[in-house]
């Protein structure tokens, strides 16, 4: 990261795919600021890993080689560097620059290849453009009620098979609920759903 940002420390992190050393903020409360938070409501959750992402680590398929995977709201970005691990064409996406900092130089430490890249959810024009992709991972991404609208509308357009974790928020099972009529939704292991589209135009390798 940039010199004079947060004070970093290496954790070893053991994922299906083996250990990766990862670089992360030392003190994630420590990049609270009152400046951003009066912006846009924005607090550093991307400095954490969160449970979810473990989760989503082992609901992904074992096979991933020459898929295109997009992840959603990456923050440190564990499951993205799994599935890099795994053969995919990975595209991690986060609103956080510092969080697309950190990913791509922890992408290089752990000799994994993908590409990271800063995007909000409300302006997801890249996404759209470079669409579709053969599954979206998303892990921990709607915990609050503003998130439900973006990302239903980010989930819908896409139309690809989705692997959201979750730990049993609200304004997750709200998201859940608005995407049920365009797809079918199961249980794909510890608090993992995978949304699969009713109809669509690009029928992907796990469709
Ligand atoms: C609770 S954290 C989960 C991080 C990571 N997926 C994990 O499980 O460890 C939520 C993530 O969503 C990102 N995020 C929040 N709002 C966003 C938005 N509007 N567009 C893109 N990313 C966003 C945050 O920066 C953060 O990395």
């Amino acid at each position: 990261m940039h010199a004079g940002g947060p004070e970093l420390v290496e954790e070893r992190v053991t994922t299906p795919e083996g250990e990766l050393v990862l670089l992360r903020p030392r003190d994630p409360a420590s990049l609270i600021s009152e400046e951003s938070f009066g912006e846009d409501e924005y607090l550093p959750y991307w400095a954490e890993r969160w449970p979810a992402s473990e989760w989503l680590c082992r609901a992904l398929p074992e096979d991933l080689g020459g898929l295109n995977v997009l992840e959603l709201g990456c923050g440190l970005g564990v499951p993205s560097l799994v599935c890099a691990r795994r053969g995919a064409t990975v595209l991690a996406t986060d609103w956080s620059g510092d969080a697309i900092e950190l990913l791509v130089a922890n992408a290089k430490r752990n000799e994994a290849a993908l590409e990271a890249r800063c995007v909000d959810w409300r302006s997801p024009e890249e996404l759209l453009a470079r669409a579709p992709f053969d599954l979206v991972i998303a892990a921990d991404v709607c915990y609050e009620r503003r998130n439900v609208a973006p990302l239903a509308a980010l989930v819908s357009a896409l139309a690809s098979v989705v692997l959201l974790a979750d730990p049993g928020r609200a304004p997750a099972e709200e998201l859940i609920g608005e995407l049920a009529e365009d797809f079918a939704v199961e249980e794909a292991g510890q608090c993992v759903r995978r949304l699969t589209p009713r109809s669509c135009a690009h029928r992907g390798a796990l469709c």
